[in-house]
């Protein structure tokens, strides 16, 4: 017998939801807000300065609209403060970066299957890609962190600690917000020597070169020098296996003087590994692009820590676009 109160719409809307992320991307990628920033353009003020055919244009300024992402008024378009927030290129919390890191990701994720088939990468890793997408990829993350670190940088007390070791750092936007947040506090960013020149930059536009250092460091083939009293690895676990996340963890641990604070930022699913969706999601993007990367739930980050000798471990809950979240633990 048929069901006749089930409808396919939840499933047409998740089928088809790629064709708003395709406008978004496209909008981005052609820059179309940053040229309509706090003006009042017709669809031909906008082809003309994207050098672009104006009725396909005018179909595109339409779909964002019916999107919510502009406003039109009389044939005119503008951006909503949504839009102008996130943007809109000069704008603090612009995010158009991560979206265009999102953007090259789209052909791997229609290779799902194969991945899923194969258990093999179909693309190859952000971080060792060609210098474009390495730049939307590192500045996308300088993106996300801008926008979470005021958030979450005050939950987390460090106004005893001295030193912080911010593990695969990349442009080392939270050490900026530590530091920015903790006036003791200096910080060295261990990242991949690819990624020197943007952390370099991004650390001289806060005016913190003498409170932040970078060392460019292979933290799966290299030891980690020094000693400190706080460890920070945000998003770097998911990238790596099982068996090399432990690697890493003790590597950190060993770096730590005892009583130090291990932090850990990741997107972490449920004991059940089924949710939240983000978390879920994600795994299958690291699936697409890593040899053995995953979302790691709570109790299997805890056995990592555990087996490296951290103790007293507090999660702490704060709102995030993308479901992220914190476990912290210390060093007997
Ligand atoms: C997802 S990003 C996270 C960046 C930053 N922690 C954040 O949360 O904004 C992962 C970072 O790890 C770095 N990375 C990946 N593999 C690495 C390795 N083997 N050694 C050092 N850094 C690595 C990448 O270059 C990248 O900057």
């Amino acid at each position: 017998m048929q069901n006749k109160a089930l409808n396919p719409g939840k499933i047409l809307q998740i089928s088809g939801s790629y064709w708003e992320t395709c406008t978004l991307h496209a909008g981005v990628k052609l820059d179309v807000f940053s040229i309509i920033g706090n003006h009042r353009l017709k669809s031909k003020n906008v082809s003309d300065k994207l050098q672009g055919d104006q009725r396909s244009v005018e179909m595109l300024l339409n779909a964002l609209t019916a999107m919510e992402l502009l406003e039109k008024n009389e044939n005119t378009y503008s951006n909503t403060p949504l839009s102008l927030a996130f943007l809109v290129k000069d704008s603090s919390r612009y995010i158009g970066h991560i979206i265009m890191h999102h953007y090259h990701l789209v052909d791997s994720w229609n290779r799902l299957d194969v991945a899923v088939r194969t258990g093999q990468p179909v693309r190859s890793r952000a971080s060792h890609t060609d210098e474009e997408k390495r730049q939307s990829f590192l500045m996308g993350m300088f993106n996300l962190a801008m926008n979470l670190a005021p958030v979450l940088v005050p939950k987390i007390d460090l106004s005893k600690r001295h030193h912080l070791l911010d593990l695969g750092g990349g442009p080392g936007t939270y050490s900026i917000h530590f530091c920015l947040n903790n006036r003791q506090l200096k910080a060295t960013v261990y990242d991949l020597p690819t990624t020197q020149p943007f952390a370099e930059k991004t650390i001289a536009r806060f005016n913190l070169q003498d409170r932040i250092d970078f060392k460019d460091v292979d933290y799966l083939e290299e030891e980690i020098e020094g000693v400190y009293d706080v460890v920070w690895m945000s998003q770097i676990l998911h990238g790596e296996n099982y068996e090399n996340c432990r690697k890493i963890v003790r590597k950190a641990v060993s770096a730590l003087e005892p009583g130090g604070m291990i932090i850990i930022h990741e997107f972490i699913l449920n004991n059940t590994m089924d949710g939240p969706l983000f978390p879920a999601l994600f795994s299958l993007n690291m699936l697409l692009g890593t040899s053995g990367g995953q979302s790691y739930s709570e109790e299997q980050l805890t056995a990592m820590l555990s087996d490296a000798g951290i103790r007293d471990f507090q999660r702490i809950y704060f709102e995030s676009p993308n479901d992220s979240g914190i476990l912290i633990g210390k060093k007997n």
